[in-house]
Formats: C-alpha cells, structure tokens, sequence
C-alpha cells in the first residue's frame, strides 16, 4: 500500500486527480470504477477541468459505477447516478451508456446486480477503482462483517452510513437504508485502486485499514491483500497512523 499525506482536502483532490491523470494517459480507453460522496467530488473536478482545456481525453473512458441506493429515483440530485452524471459525466459530454450503472431502481435487484457483473467481466475489469471509506471502515457499501468473497449485492446500510448520509436528505425518513453494491471480492479484482480520505473523522477508519487486523470486521483491511493500492490522505485522517510518513507538503504540476 503506498500513503501519501497531504496537508489539506485541496491537495488530496489534487494529487488523486493527477494518478488517475496518469492512469488515463497511458490508457486513454480505460475502465474507471467511480465512487460517490464528498471526497472525489473535488477529483471529477479537477478531470472536468483537464479535459475542459484538452489536458486530459476522457471520452474514450468506460466507467463503472461502485454503488447505488436502492428506490432511489435516478432523477433525483441524490441519486449516486446522478450525482456521476451531474459531476462527472455530463460536464465532459461523456455518452450516456459510457456509464455503466447500478439501477438501484430495479424491480429485480438480485438480478441487477449479476447484470452488472456480467457487464463488468465482459468488459474485462476495472483498471483503476477510486474509493472513499466510511467512518466505519466501509468500502463501497460494504459494511463490517461483509465477507472479502461478496460481489455485487444488495446491502443493509449500517445506522452510522444511515446517520452519514443524513445530511443529503430532507428528512431522516427520506435516507435509503439498503443499496447496491460491489462486494469486497469485486473491487478486489480491480487491477489498481485509489482510495481517499480527508479529516478526523476518518482517522481511526485508515488506521484500522493500514495498520489493523485484516477481517470482515473492518471491511477496507481486505486492500491489505492488494497488490496496488495508492491511499491519498490529509494530516488529519493520517493523524492516528504509528508509522505515518511525513506530510508531503507540496503538490508537484
Ligand atoms: P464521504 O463518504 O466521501 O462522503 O465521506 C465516503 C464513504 O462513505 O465511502
């Protein structure tokens, strides 16, 4: 696993831009998994401007969505779909279908979920998976106790993601408690993955992940067993690692 701390969320969404820059421009037509939520927000920027000033090509790019609520409506500003389409996708003019989605809409959920990973195999795999984590541990919607062999599923969301994600809904009643999502053994057979994390609240969460027992319990120890990680931290979410290396201090053009 290699770490890199930065001081601020700026620098984080900076420098992860820059790696999935890199991946892009050595494999302009590859396969991105996108995650949702705060964190990556300011990586789709960052790409949305690259590829604005003709830095970047991400029209060639197949991306692949790692979760979803389940009856959530698509049309909706919460809607992991379209928050991709609205951060993401629409403003690089990417076509509709170069989104692979996970409808979290379908009146077959089981059924969607092998659907799309009958697309992801066909497709080949994922070449860079950007991942956030929760505050317990959770990659994707994987939730502790998940088993490292889970695929695409539908899932319980845990009562502390319940209470995260809060904040994007109107009212408590309103906040989706099951989802689609990749499984753990899913997003382990993405040949790289960029995970990222900023502030306190995600200390103990990186902690557990680096230097933790790797278990069920604490879903994000499963990228222990993965041969290319990259994790983008600030001082902050770094700020409970016994062997943190020094905080980069400057983010390189
Ligand atoms: P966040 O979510 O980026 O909104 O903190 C991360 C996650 O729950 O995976």
């Amino acid at each position: 696993m290699d770490i890199v701390i930065f001081d601020t969320p700026d620098a984080v969404a900076e420098v992860a831009a820059q790696h999935v820059s890199r991946c892009l421009l050595a494999l302009p037509s590859a396969h991105l998994g996108l995650a949702t939520g705060a964190t990556p927000g300011g990586v789709y920027q960052h790409l949305t401007y690259a590829h604005q000033r003709g830095i970047l090509r991400l029209s060639e790019v197949r991306y692949f969505m790692l979760d979803e609520y389940v009856g959530i409506d698509p049309n909706k500003p919460t809607s992991f779909q379209n928050v991709l389409r609205r951060e993401l996708l629409s403003p690089i003019g990417a076509e509709p279908n170069a989104l692979e989605i996970l409808d979290g809409n379908a009146t077959d959920l089981p059924a969607e979920a092998e659907r799309f990973e009958n697309a992801l195999r066909s497709a080949g795999g994922i070449d860079l998976q950007i991942l956030g984590i929760g505050t317990n541990g959770h990659i994707g919607f994987n939730e502790p106790g998940s088993s490292f062999t889970s695929r695409t599923r539908v899932v319980e969301l845990h009562p502390e993601t319940v209470q995260s994600n809060a904040r994007y809904f109107n009212s408590p009643e309103d906040v989706p408690r099951k989802a689609l999502s990749q499984g753990l053994g899913t997003i382990l057979e993405a040949r790289s993955i960029l995970l990222l994390a900023t502030g306190g609240s995600k200390a103990h969460a990186i902690s557990s992940m680096v230097e933790g027992l790797s278990s069920p319990r604490n879903p994000a120890s499963i990228l222990q067993g993965h041969p290319d990680v990259t994790v983008v931290i600030d001082a902050a979410a770094a700020s409970l690692l016994r062997s943190a290396p020094t905080v980069a201090s400057q983010v390189s053009a």
